[in-house]
């Protein structure tokens, strides 16, 4: 994959994150989620790819764009797999809380998994744990074993887990060894990215959230030389057929980052709606000026970029201020 193609492709997720933006607080998360996704994928059209959605809104009879097996991009470019979740958020957006982006992650053809909208319980963390944890042991196993690893006293380790009932052991058996839990409203896919970045407090991400989300960081944390471990949690004979028809035999298996993004290139690009754990979300600049932050990475390079754009935007509805109030909630 060229190296331009990055570019290209956080111009899709700043529009993505601009549209989805007009809907912040509006209390109407199916609106943000199409205005996103429409805009994602006329934008799309001008991407120098060959791409196939392999993670998008839905099978083909349950969205009318960017479901799996849509084609996208111009065809002047690499045969890719496209994952795309063009508001990762909704509820956020809709709710005016924070944590809420556009998410974009591609790979050379055949290489990413095909995850179904189903849970996926999630292990992530940083270069220096990599390859030493495993998902199949339990929570403490797991966080004593990271302690000693990075040197550090449970009392000082990060973990990051959704806010969840489900989690509720989990939370119980953190707090009972000391460590420190940041618990997240929404959006694991930052929560993951948050354990591998490389000024991050957060030494790991544990619990579960959605599977297609699951693929999406393990992409971000392939490009930051991190790992993500999941096992697909399919509920009942009706998920458990849709895996096996997504071609996964052994849905239970602990999937690797092998088996989830490959073992070549990737690309991945994310840019804020709302203030999150490490993007700020769209700012309103003056009537017609809106700002944006991006992270765009390459597996290949590992260079990780911020881009903060200055967009022109006559003529459009721009959400008044909502970056600063949220950074103000969140400090
Ligand atoms: P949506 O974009 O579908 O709103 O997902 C937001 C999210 O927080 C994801 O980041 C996460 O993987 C999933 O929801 C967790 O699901 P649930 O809210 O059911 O626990």
């Amino acid at each position: 994959m060229e190296r331009e193609l990055a570019l290209e492709i956080v111009r899709v997720t700043e529009l993505g994150a601009l549209s989805a933006a007009r809907w912040i607080g509006r209390g109407d998360k199916m609106a943000a989620d199409d205005a996103a996704t429409t805009a994602i994928r006329s934008m799309f059209d001008s991407v120098s790819i060959d791409g196939t959605v392999v993670i998008g809104e839905g099978e083909m009879d349950e969205a009318p764009m960017l479901y799996i097996g849509e084609r996208v991009g111009n065809k002047n470019g690499p045969a890719v797999d496209v994952a795309v979740d063009p508001l990762e958020g909704t509820e956020v957006v809709a709710l005016g809380l924070h944590n809420a982006q556009s998410v974009i992650a591609i790979a050379d053809r055949g290489s990413l998994l095909h995850a179904p909208d189903i849970y996926m319980e999630k292990l992530a963390c940083g270069p220096e744990l990599a390859g030493k944890l495993r998902l199949e042991d339990d929570p403490e196993t797991t966080v004593r074993k990271a302690a000693m690893i990075t040197g550090k006293a449970l009392s000082e380790l990060t973990v990051l887990v959704l806010d969840r009932s489900r989690h509720e052991k989990l939370i119980a058996t953190l707090r009972r060894l000391g460590v420190r839990i940041r618990l997240l409203g929404h959006g694991d896919v930052a929560g993951a990215i948050a354990a591998a970045l490389p000024d991050s407090d957060v030494d790991l991400y544990m619990g579960s959230g959605g599977a297609p989300e699951g693929v999406l960081a393990a992409a971000a944390l392939r490009c930051l030389g991190g790992e993500l471990q999941g096992r697909l949690l399919p509920e009942g004979p009706f998920e458990m057929q849709r895996c096996l028809m997504m071609g996964l035999d052994h849905p239970m298996r602990i999937l690797s980052m092998d088996d989830m993004v490959g073992t070549g290139d990737v690309i991945f690009a994310a840019t804020g709606v709302t203030s999150g754990e490490f993007l700020s979300g769209v700012r309103k600049l003056s009537k017609d000026r809106a700002e944006t932050q991006s992270v765009i990475m390459r597996a290949s390079s590992r260079t990780i970029r911020y881009i903060r754009s200055i967009h022109y935007l006559p003529g459009k509805e721009i959400p008044e201020g909502t970056a600063q109030r949220m950074n103000a909630a969140s400090q």
